[in-house]
């Protein structure tokens, strides 16, 4: 088996992690977050949506996180913009990068963006036509890449196909998501295999939900068919609104410790993620769902 050398880390924790947390979390908390997670080495790291209030609440104060944040050279801090509206708005917040999300389930697209599959197709166009004229980059996900919380099993021969739309309509990077954690490793790669076959692995992203433990193992089984970039969560933080269930990513210090013991270079400092975790952990008044924190914790 052979493994990437390099490995990018996509830290999701500030928005995919934060979004489903009832508690308002502020924006100094969240501006903290965030520059811990720089702090850390971490070179991208998702900061808000630009989604509706009335759909995702806390998610509401994006565009002051934005604003407050120190912007370090090398660190790009991408945001969620589901329509044209939420990319004017990211827009006016200086953004350099956003990303669009469809879903391989039609249901799933139906509860969490409203519309079907290829109606959101249709409404990412103006985005990609926008983003392109001011020289911002778009990465897309597809939801639900290993299963629906509504319609069960998905064909991975859907998730090609809308993984192949997204990488056509311009998206430089393709996050397959496994938004309630049910995939094994197996049927991962079975749909990086068929994903791959319509869009270059190294385009790829996985972006595995932990819900029952096998993220880690589902990142080890596509890291052996050459995907290197891997979205994570400090503390495993999250769970989508519109999945009801899932848990969090896989934790980011969980992703370090295993990349580390295989000589994978990530640029993150195991230590000062650990200062992260523990940060966003005590403002939420609960333990990180990370072994690894655990471990090193208990030291
Ligand atoms: P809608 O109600 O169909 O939209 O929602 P609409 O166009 O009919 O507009 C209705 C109202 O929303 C209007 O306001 C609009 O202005 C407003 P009103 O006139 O009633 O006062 N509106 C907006 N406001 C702020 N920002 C916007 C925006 N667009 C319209 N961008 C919409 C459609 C997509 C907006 C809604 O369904 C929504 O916001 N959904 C968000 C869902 C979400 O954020 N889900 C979590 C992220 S996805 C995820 O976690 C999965 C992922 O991690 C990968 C994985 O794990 O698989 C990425
Ligand atoms: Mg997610």
């Amino acid at each position: 088996m052979s493994f990437p050398t390099h490995v990018k880390i996509v830290e999701v924790g500030p928005r995919d992690g934060l979004q489903n947390e009832a508690t308002p979390i502020t924006v100094e908390q969240k501006v903290t977050l965030i520059e811990r997670l720089a702090d850390a080495g971490l070179s991208v790291i998702e900061s808000g949506s630009f989604v509706s209030p009335k759909w995702v609440p806390q998610m509401a104060n994006s565009d002051d996180v934005l604003a407050r944040i120190n912007r370090r050279p090398g660190v790009t801090y991408p945001v969620l913009t589901p329509n044209k509206k939420g990319f004017m708005d990211a827009l006016e917040s200086q953004v350099t990068e956003v990303a669009v999300f469809a879903a391989a389930s039609e249901t799933f697209s139906l509860k969490n963006i409203n519309c079907s599959i290829d109606e959101s197709l249709t409404r990412f166009e103006p985005v990609l036509e926008s983003a392109e004229k001011h020289g911002i980059k778009v990465r897309g996900y597809v939801s639900c890449v290993l299963g629906c919380p509504y319609d069960g099993e998905v064909d991975p021969s859907v998730v090609a196909e809308v993984a192949h739309k997204l990488y056509q309509m311009g998206c430089y990077e393709v996050s397959l998501g496994d938004t309630i954690g049910t995939g094994t490793p197996l049927k991962a790669q079975a749909m990086i295999r068929s994903v791959s076959e319509r869009v270059p692995v190294e385009k790829l992203a996985a972006h595995f939900h932990d819900t029952y433990g096998q993220a880690l193992a589902n990142i080890f089984a596509v890291m052996a068919l050459g995907v290197a970039t891997i979205d994570s969560s400090v503390a495993g933080l999250g769970g989508c609104p519109y999945a009801k269930g899932a848990s969090g990513n896989l934790a980011t210090e969980d992703l370090v410790y295993m990349l580390n013991g295989m000589g994978i270079e990530t640029g993150v400092n195991l230590e000062k993620l650990m200062a992260a975790s523990a940060y966003i952990s005590g403002v939420l008044g609960k333990p990180a769902h990370s072994k690894v924190a655990l471990a090193l914790a208990g030291k």
